[in-house]
C-alpha cells in the first residue's frame, strides 16, 4: 500500500485527501496553518463545502486520513507526495508560484524515501512542473529516483465531493509510463475515465477546459443582451441551443458573469501563457472584457430605472460567488455591490453562507441581515446575486409585503416572466424582457 502525502490542506488539498481515504488509501495532509489543522483533527471542516464534514469525520476516525503541520513527519515515508497549494493572483493580475515551489523544496529537503512520485494537482502554467522537477532534484537529501506526474483538479465548489466521485474524466500526464500507471491504479476506485497524456499536455488541458467554460459564460451572456434588444428570451435560447448535443446545456446560465477562485485567474494566467509563447488568443481577451462588462449590467439597468440611485436603499440577496459555498472571492456580488455603493446606496445583504467572509472583506459598508425577510423590509430596490435555493425560491408575494415599492434586479433569472406577471412588481433580469407592473411606474 502506498503512502499518500497531500501538501495543503485548502479546498483542492482537503478534497483531494478526503476522497483519497475514503477509497482506502493511507493519507497524510500536510498544512503549515496549525489552527487549521488543529480543527481538522477534530473532523471539522475550515470551509463550507456540502458534504465535507460527514466524509472528513468518518476517514478521520477509521484511522486512514491524517494532518499535520510538520512537512518532516509528512514527507518522511512518503511514496506518493500530491502539491496541492495555492496558486493565488498577485496584485497584478499574474500567478503567484512561491507556494508551488516552497513545496518543491520541502519535498526534495524532507522526503526520505529513494524513489518518490510527485502529483500536481495545483493549477500551474504549461511548463511549470519540469520546474519543480529541477528544484526536487536539486534539493533532494535522500530521494534517487523522482517522477512527476500532472494530475489536474477539476471539482467545482458547491459539489466538489460529487465531483470527485463522478468525474467526467481523471487526466493522467506524465513522461513517465510506470509511474502514470501507478497513480491511475491509486485512482481506479473512483470509476472514472483516466485519460493518460504527456506533462504538458495535461497541464494545458486544464487552463483549455477552464478557458472554454469561460467562454460558454461569456457567449451567452453577450446574446442576452442581443435576445433583451430584439425580443428574444435567453432562457429558452440558452435550452434550445443545449438540446444540442455538439453544444451541451451546462454552462450555458446567463447572469451577471463569472467570479471566483479559478475562472479569472486561469483565464487571466493563460493570457500571459499565450503573450509569453508569442500567441494572441484574441478569444480569451474578448471573453474576459465581456466578463467584466457583466458585471456592471444590473447596476446600468437600476440606473436607466430610476435615473440617480443616491440615497436609495437597497437589498442584496447572495454574496458568495455561487451557490452552496461560503467563497467570495473575485464574487461578482461584491463587485456590485462596490459600485452601489459608489452611487451613494446604502445596503442590507444577506447569504446563507457567506456573511462572515464578507464582514472581514468589506466589513461595516454595508449592513448585514439574518434573513431575506429581514433584507427587504422598507427597501426601494432588491439585487439578486446569488441563486442559492432559499433565494430562488423565494416567494414573490413576499418582496410585495415587505418592499417600499417593489423593484426586483436579478441577476440569476431566479424567477420566470410568467410568475412575475401575477405580483405588482417591476422586474428586470439578465436577456429577457423587463416587466413593468402599471402602478409602480415612476
Ligand atoms: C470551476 C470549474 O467548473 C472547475 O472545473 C474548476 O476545477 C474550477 O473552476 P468553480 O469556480 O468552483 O469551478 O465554479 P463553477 O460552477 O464552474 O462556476 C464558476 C462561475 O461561473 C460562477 O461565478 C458561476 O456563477 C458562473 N457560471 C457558471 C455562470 O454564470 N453560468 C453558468 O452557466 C455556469
Amino acid at each position: 500500500m502506498n503512502n499518500i502525502t497531500i501538501i495543503g490542506a485548502g479546498h483542492v488539498g482537503l478534497i483531494t485527501g478526503v476522497c483519497l481515504s475514503d477509497i482506502g488509501h493511507h493519507v497524510t495532509c500536510c498544512d503549515l496553518d496549525q489552527e487549521k489543522v488543529d480543527q481538522l483533527h477534530t473532523g471539522i471542516s475550515p470551509f463550507y463545502e456540502p458534504g465535507l464534514d460527514e466524509l472528513l469525520k468518518k476517514n478521520v476516525n477509521n484511522h486512514r486520513l491524517f494532518f499535520t503541520n510538520s512537512p518532516e513527519k509528512a514527507l518522511s515515508d512518503a511514496d506518493i507526495i500530491y502539491i496541492a497549494v495555492g496558486t493565488p493572483k498577485q496584485l497584478n493580475g499574474d500567478i503567484d508560484l512561491t507556494s508551488i515551489y516552497k513545496a518543491a523544496r520541502m519535498i526534495g529537503e524532507y522526503a526520505t524515501k529513494h524513489d518518490v512520485i510527485v502529483v500536481t494537482k495545483s493549477t500551474v502554467p504549461v511548463g511549470t512542473n519540469t520546474v519543480i522537477k529541477q528544484i526536487i532534484q536539486k534539493t533532494a537529501r535522500k530521494i534517487r529516483n523522482m517522477t512527476i506526474v500532472s494530475n489536474p483538479e477539476f471539482l467545482r465548489e458547491g459539489s466538489a465531493i460529487r465531483d470527485v466521485f463522478y468525474a467526467d474524466r481523471i487526466i493522467v500526464g506524465s513522461d513517465c509510463p510506470e509511474s502514470a500507471a501507478i497513480i491511475e491504479e491509486i485512482n481506479k476506485p473512483f470509476n472514472v475515465p483516466i485519460f493518460s497524456t504527456d506533462l504538458h499536455s495535461a497541464e494545458m488541458i486544464k487552463y483549455s477546459s477552464n478557458a472554454f467554460l469561460a467562454m460558454k459564460i461569456s457567449f451567452i451572456n453577450e446574446l442576452a443582451h442581443l435576445c433583451e434588444k430584439v425580443g428574444a428570451d435567453i432562457e429558452e435560447v440558452a435550452v434550445g441551443m443545449g438540446l444540442d448535443s455538439r453544444i451541451g446545456g451546462q454552462f450555458l446560465k446567463a447572469g451577471i458573469g463569472y467570479g471566483g477562485s479559478c475562472f479569472p485567474k486561469d483565464t487571466h494566467a493563460m493570457l500571459k501563457m499565450s503573450e509569453e509563447a508569442g500567441e494572441k488568443l484574441d478569444i480569451l481577451k474578448a471573453v474576459m472584457n465581456v466578463n467584466r462588462r457583466q458585471h456592471d449590467v444590473l447596476v446600468e439597468k437600476a440606473k436607466n430605472y430610476f435615473g440617480s440611485l443616491k440615497g436609495k436603499r437597497a437589498a442584496v440577496l447572495g454574496l458568495s460567488f455561487k451557490p452552496n459555498t461560503d467563497d467570495i472571492r473575485e464574487s461578482p456580488s461584491i463587485l456590485i455591490i462596490n459600485e452601489l455603493l459608489k452611487n451613494g446606496v446604502s445596503i442590507t445583504a444577506y447569504d446563507p453562507k457567506a456573511m462572515e467572509n464578507t464582514k472581514k472583506m468589506i466589513g461595516e459598508k454595508i449592513q448585514y441581515a439574518a434573513s431575506i425577510e429581514e433584507t427587504l423590509t422598507d427597501t426601494d430596490m432588491v439585487f439578486i446575486h446569488t441563486d442559492w435555493d432559499e433565494i430562488k425560491t423565494f416567494p414573490l408575494s413576499q418582496y410585495e409585503k415587505l418592499m417600499n415599492k417593489p423593484v426586483i434586479f436579478d441577476g440569476r433569472n431566479c424567477y420566470s416572466l410568467n410568475r412575475v406577471s401575477a405580483y405588482k412588481i417591476d422586474y428586470f433580469s439578465i436577456g429577457r424582457q423587463p416587466h413593468f407592473h402599471a402602478l409602480n411606474r415612476t
